[in-house]
């Protein structure tokens, strides 16, 4: 054998040894972000149906939640609100008294070594269920921008430390950037929900949060899943507008454009892996059709390949404890 000419890639993959010396890459506890729901109803911790070991919880339910995280190693949240009353405008969700801004007032207090992000939009605060305001059936962009940044200085004046607008209304990203510095919060950095497609993988994250559209959908204002240029316009606007760190969401439909946003743009790179990729995954494993662990690990392994430097994930307490094992 030894006249014939090949290479033998076989040689690193010998032992787990040689293998953990040539691994390209690494998953860490400090790459996980955690997103909770917080609701403003009392008393009340709710399992989400679709999404089997994800929480709705009340304020007296949140610190327990949080200190889990810590005891597990979990260093950030992102933070969406679940309110009481909705309304044409979302006002509560720039009501400095909301279900968020309490919930990270409270987080900061008791649990002050989390980093908490919050979301900025206001699906879950209107009546409608759009990311922005409704003016003769379409959403009104530069009147939203208005309320989405009273909303992000909210949450900075409750004590939120990074501001992640999910809204995708044009120029959010300069207009908070903008309203922040403003107001005095020049240190708080946006992390922005850059590039955003209109996803099926969105449908329990809409259960958890009641943040469905009544009427239409979100496709006037989410990119088309077909593009992947627009995606690089969308991330070049918001790094020009100031953003801080670059989202891309979903995750695992997308690690193409997660690859080529890493390769362009120098900024922390950070995947959304979302409810329904999730869901998908709980489904499959309750069913005894694939191995949870392997599975979950492999896929995020998968975002960090494809670019990502942290991931937002509804398995972070999961893959927090199997990344300790
Ligand atoms: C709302 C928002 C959504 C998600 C995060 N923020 C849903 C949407 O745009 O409909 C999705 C998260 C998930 O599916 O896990 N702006
Ligand atoms: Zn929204």
């Amino acid at each position: 054998m030894n006249h014939l000419q090949f290479k033998r890639h076989r040689r690193l993959r010998r032992t787990d040894n040689m293998r953990a010396l040539v691994r390209e890459t690494h998953l860490h506890k400090d790459d996980l972000i955690y997103p909770i729901f917080v609701l403003e109803q009392e008393d009340m911790k709710n399992e989400v149906p679709s999404m089997p070991g994800v929480h709705q919880v009340s304020l007296n339910y949140l610190t327990e939640e949080m200190n889990e995280l810590t005891s597990l190693g979990i260093r950030s949240v992102i933070v969406f609100g679940v309110p009481s009353e909705k309304d044409e405008l979302g006002s509560e969700a720039y009501n400095r008294e909301g279900i968020v801004q309490q919930a990270i007032r409270q987080i900061k207090k008791e649990v002050p070594e989390l980093t908490v992000i919050a979301d900025t939009c206001l699906c879950q605060y209107t009546d409608h269920g759009h990311c922005g305001i409704v003016r003769d059936g379409d959403i009104a962009n530069d009147e939203s921008l208005e309320l989405i940044t009273k909303t992000a200085v909210t949450q900075a004046e409750a004590g939120a430390d990074i501001i992640a607008p999910s809204n995708m209304m044009d120029g959010f990203v300069a207009a908070i950037r903008a309203g922040l510095d403003e107001a005095g919060y020049s240190q708080i950095p946006v992390m922005s929900y850059a590039v955003k497609y209109a996803s099926a993988f969105y449908g329990p994250f809409r259960d958890a949060a009641h943040s469905s559209p009544q009427f239409g959908d979100r496709k006037a204002y989410q990119m088309d899943p077909a593009n992947r240029l627009e995606a690089i316009r969308e991330a070049e606007s918001d790094v020009e507008e100031g953003a801080d760190f670059l989202i891309v969401k979903p995750a695992l439909a997308y690690l193409d454009i997660m690859r080529e946003v890493k390769d362009r743009f120098p900024l922390p790179l950070v995947a959304y892996n979302v409810s329904g990729e999730y869901s998908m995954i709980k489904a499959a494993s309750a069913n005894g059709w694939v191995n949870e662990r392997e599975i979950v690990l492999e896929k995020l392994t998968s975002m960090k390949r494809a670019g990502a430097d942290l991931i937002i994930t509804y398995f972070a307490k999961d893959a927090a404890k199997w990344i300790s094992e």
